[in-house]
């Protein structure tokens, strides 16, 4: 990979310090992860946290889920917000079960091909629960990119080939420290390196980082053409 960035001691600062989070638990299946990785895009780990143990526990394969109303599932997604979410889990679910065999599936072409799973989705399964190398880009990545990389406050407008080159380029050739690295970014970005109180001290990268080096300046709004 083409960084000066420390990813070993990026590595090493995840699985000393990650949040025991459920969904990253020994065991977790896939399934768990889509469902996790679904209710996570827009709403906060604590919110998400309860409402997934209970989908976990009432539906624990994809084809338990298939099997209920639509109401019932609208139901059960609760406060999380944009229930359409919880449609789209229904309706992947049930082609997982028609179609293989009851697993949510490992590779990013497979999973972008089933109904309602979008380019997050699809390589944050890859990654977190199959441990493949899949850049994994939300706004948390894109925001510790923008500074360590490229030294600016913050990431500009979202373009998804763009971002997803970016990280590319960052992560090593083997599936599996490229997937705890993409796991590593994220919550760098969610713990330490977050919008407005970012905790430099605190950082593991923190030496090499471009946002540092310039001086910490402010986001600088969109490249002006
Ligand atoms: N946000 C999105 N995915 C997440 C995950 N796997 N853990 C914590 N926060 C997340």
């Amino acid at each position: 990979a083409d960084t000066r960035l420390d990813l070993d001691a990026l590595a090493d600062w995840f699985t000393a310090t990650a949040r025991p989070l459920p969904w990253r638990a020994p065991g977790v299946t896939g399934w768990g992860v889509l469902v996790s990785e679904t209710m996570l895009q827009q709403t906060p780990v604590n919110r998400v946290q309860p409402i997934w143990e209970e989908w976990m526990r009432r539906w624990p394969r994809p084809s338990d889920l298939a099997a209920e109303s639509q109401g019932e599932v609208l139901r059960a997604w609760g406060k999380l917000g944009y229930p359409r979410r919880a449609l789209r889990l229904h309706e992947a679910a049930a082609t997982i079960a028609a179609e293989h065999g009851d697993v949510v599936p490992s590779d990013v072409e497979t999973l972008l091909a089933l109904p309602g799973i979008g380019a997050y989705t699809a390589r944050a399964v890859a990654a977190f629960a199959y441990g493949r190398r899949a850049p994994v880009v939300d706004t948390n990545v894109r925001r510790v990119v923008a500074r360590a990389v490229h030294g600016a406050g913050d990431a500009g407008p979202p373009s998804t080939n763009r971002d997803l080159a970016d990280v590319d380029a960052l992560l090593p050739a083997e599936d599996a420290p490229a997937a705890t690295l993409s796991a590593a970014f994220m919550e760098l970005g969610q713990v330490v390196c977050t919008v407005r109180s970012p905790s430099c001290e605190r950082c593991p990268i923190a030496a090499d980082c471009a946002w540092q080096h310039n001086g910490r300046p402010a986001y600088a709004g969109p490249p002006k053409k």
